[in-house]
C-alpha cells in the first residue's frame, strides 16, 4: 500500500468479477457457494477502495447474457443480490458510500428492483466512494438504448443531427454521471470484455489476473493499481511528446 502513488490513482476502476462458479466446483461445491464467497470479496474490495481513496468503482455482477444460465443459478443469484443489498446498505451508508445500479433493471423481479431503488435513494447524498453495480447489464443493450434516446430527441426537434457529438453519446449512456474507467480488472484468467462498457473502456488500462474472484483481496487490488501506475498512457501520442508535455 505504501508503494501507491496517491496522486496517480485511477479515477474509476471497473471489475469483471469472474470465476465464482469454477472456484466452487474446484472444491466439489455448488456454483452458488462460489457466488456467496464472492460477496466477501466484494466487501473487502469496497473497503480497500475506500481506504485507498478511489472515487468510482464499478462491479460487473450480472450480465444480460447471464439470464440464460440454469434457472436455479439465476434465482439463487437474485436472492443473493437482494439479501446482500438489504444487509450491506446500512454499513455502506455509514461509510459515506453512494450506491448506483446500471443495466436493464426492468428485467429484474419487482422486489429486487425495489431493493435497488431503496439503496440508491438512501445513499444518494453520500460523498465518498461511488459504488456502481452493473446488474442485468450489457454494453450493446446500453448502446442501443442510447441510439433510441438520441433518435427521439432528433425526431422531436430537440437536437440537431450536426450537434451529435461524443458528449451526446456519453450523456445518453447509463454511466453519464461517472468518468470513464481508467483501469479495468478481470479475474479468473479470461481475456475478454464480455459485453462490458465497450464505449467507456476505449482508453482504459486492462489488467487480467488468474486469481478467481472469491480469492481476490485488498493486496490483489493494490497490485492491479501498482501495475496501472507503471504504465505509460499515451492516448495516441508518442512517448517523447508526453515527456515534453509533463515538463511544461
Ligand atoms: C462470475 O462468476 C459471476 C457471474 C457471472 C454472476 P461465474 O459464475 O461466471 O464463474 P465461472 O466463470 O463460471 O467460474
Ligand atoms: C461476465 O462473466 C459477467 C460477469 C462477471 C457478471 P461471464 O462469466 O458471464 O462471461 P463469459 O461468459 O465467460 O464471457
Ligand atoms: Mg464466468
Amino acid at each position: 500500500m505504501e508503494n501507491l502513488d496517491l496522486s496517480k490513482l485511477p479515477k474509476h476502476i471497473a471489475i469483471i468479477m469472474d470465476g465464482n462458479g469454477r472456484w466452487a466446483q474446484e472444491q466439489g461445491q455448488d456454483r452458488l457457494f462460489g457466488h456467496y464467497q464472492g460477496v466477501i470479496s466484494v466487501r473487502k474490495v469496497v473497503e480497500a477502495a475506500t481506504e485507498i481513496g478511489i472515487q468510482n468503482l464499478t462491479l460487473y455482477a450480472f450480465s444480460t447474457e447471464n439470464w440464460e444460465r440454469p434457472e436455479q443459478e439465476v434465482t439463487g443469484l437474485m436472492t443473493l443480490f437482494v439479501d446482500t443489498i438489504a444487509k450491506e446498505v446500512p454499513d455502506l451508508h455509514k461509510n459515506n458510500i453512494k450506491l448506483r445500479f446500471i443495466g436493464n433493471l426492468g428485467l429484474l423481479p419487482p422486489h429486487a428492483r425495489a431493493a435497488l431503488e431503496n439503496a440508491t435513494t438512501q445513499t444518494a447524498q453520500n460523498t465518498g466512494l461511488t459504488l456502481i453495480v452493473a446488474l442485468s447489464y450489457s454494453s450493446r443493450w446500453e448502446l442501443v438504448e442510447a441510439a433510441k434516446n438520441i433518435a427521439t430527441k432528433v425526431k422531436k426537434g430537440n437536437l440537431n443531427i450536426d450537434q451529435i457529438s461524443e458528449t451526446t453519446l456519453s450523456e445518453a449512456l447509463t454511466t453519464s454521471d461517472f468518468p470513464d474507467p481508467e483501469l479495468m480488472i478481470r479475474t479468473s484468467g479470461e481475456y475478454r470484455i464480455s459485453n462490458f462498457l465497450l464505449y467507456q473502456l476505449a482508453y482504459a488500462e486492462l489488467y487480467f489476473t488468474e486469481t478467481r474472484w472469491p480469492d481476490f483481496r485488498k493486496e490483489d487490488l493494490i497490485k492491479a493499481i501498482l501495475d496501472f501506475q507503471s504504465r505509460e498512457r499515451r492516448f495516441g501520442k508518442t512517448s517523447s511528446q508526453l515527456n515534453i508535455d509533463s515538463e511544461k
